[in-house]
């Protein structure tokens, strides 16, 4: 850790359900196994991390990484309604011991895109008791917290989540706009949920710092589009990071920038085909990153910023560190600039499922799909040397 910047957060991140495998008791194993499916290849084994952990985390603390991003599984803790699995709480207990014996700092998410499917199949978040039933989960997890947790992310991007529900309800016209609106009723549930979390969390650990994580893109008005813009921008991630006033950071999920322009008084998301794109399909575009947190900051003010997420898709891991570094860059100079950044953790420590095939390869490690032999890649050791030697503006 850099001597000049004890409390800045270098690490990286992982979901569950993406590198776990064999999720069999959530919504998004029922999802891949529909006939119907849009998944072209589902999560199965993913990379077995369910089992590998140890050997993941070594990988990431000889990197000099100091924090560890990991999520639980909520349809692993409570397969059936009100059915605790111990075991599996101990199981996410020892990860968290896992963490700390390497030096590594646990940075848990409770919630990123799965639920067990019984909670799916009964209405899900529109459920009137899906605040208290998403707390009883998070109360089974007290041997994990009091393992060593300090900082918690209650819902991965509940923007996306609700921008899901959107997809999911709205039918073929959800996407021409570009990024569907979030559907306002989930959103609005995302919102009572994580407050509800946070407030029992607070009051039953006061040491925990709490957040969440929102999906912030790169919103750039094209000229001529300012008029709309806010109308854009505000249900997409900012209703969120209002919300995060509240609480003792907010965590910012940045791959690429999307420029809005006007068309007949409404917004349109400006497509060129010319642009250079990564393996999502997204534009590369690696300074969204600076322009993502430089919009969050002014909405959240005095709350710090935690890039809980920032990354690239591709098979060109000369091209992965040149996207990181540009990105590292952009963000280094919105710190100059004042906005109180506490960290940056990198999507994603290994290849894994990428909700709907394996192909957009994100990690700074490869796994081979039939043995999960894990091999890191130059982006492991060069972004663990940032973690070193980059001095913080
Ligand atoms: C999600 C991750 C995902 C990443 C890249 C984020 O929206 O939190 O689960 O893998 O983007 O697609």
């Amino acid at each position: 850790m850099n001597a000049e910047a004890p409390d800045f957060r270098w690490g990286v991140a992982m979901g569950a359900h993406q590198s776990e495998g064999n999720n069999i008791a959530s919504d998004w194993w029922s999802i891949e196994h529909a006939p119907d499916t849009f998944v072209r290849e589902p999560s199965g084994d993913a990379i077995d991390g369910y089992h590998r952990w140890a050997q993941d985390m070594d990988l990431a603390a000889a990197a000099g990484f100091t924090d560890y991003r990991f999520g639980i599984e909520w349809s692993r803790i409570e397969p059936a309604d009100g059915a605790m699995s111990r075991a599996e709480v101990d199981h996410y207990r020892r990860l968290v011991q896992g963490c700390r014996e390497r030096g590594m700092r646990p940075f848990l998410t409770l919630h990123h895109f799965t639920v067990p499917k019984w909670f799916a199949d009964s209405g899900g978040w529109l459920r009137a008791d899906a605040a208290q039933r998403f707390v009883r989960y998070v109360e089974a997890l007290a041997p994990v917290i009091e393992e060593g947790v300090e900082y918690v992310g209650t819902i991965n991007e509940p923007n996306m989540v609700a921008m899901f529900a959107t997809l999911a309800t709205g039918g073929p016209d959800a996407l021409q706009a570009g990024l569907p609106e979030p559907d306002p009723r989930v959103a609005a549930a995302m919102v009572t949920v994580h407050r509800a979390a946070r407030d029992v969390l607070k009051t039953r650990w006061p040491h925990l710092k709490v957040g969440w994580g929102i999906s912030v893109q790169d919103f750039q008005p094209v000229a001529g589009s300012e008029d709309v813009f806010a109308s854009y921008v505000h249900p997409r991630d900012e209703y969120f990071a209002e919300v995060s006033r509240e609480d003792d950071w907010v965590g910012v999920q940045t791959y690429t920038r999307v420029r809005i322009a006007q068309r007949d008084g409404r917004p349109v998301e400006v497509l060129d085909d010319t642009a250079p794109t990564t393996l999502s399909g997204w534009e590369y575009y690696p300074s969204a990153l600076g322009g993502a947190v430089r919009r969050i900051a002014a909405v959240v003010g005095e709350v710090p910023i935690i890039v809980t997420e920032n990354g690239i898709a591709t098979v060109d891991d000369a091209q992965r560190i040149a996207f990181t570094r540009e990105a590292l860059d952009s963000l280094w100079s919105a710190m100059k600039d004042g906005v109180d950044v506490r960290g940056y953790l990198h999507w994603s420590l290994l290849d894994n499922w990428e909700w709907g095939d394996f192909a957009p390869t994100f990690g700074l490690i490869a796994v081979d799909r039939s043995t999960f032999a894990r091999t890191p890649k130059p982006s492991l050791a060069w972004l663990g040397q940032q973690a070193n030697q980059r001095p913080r503006p």
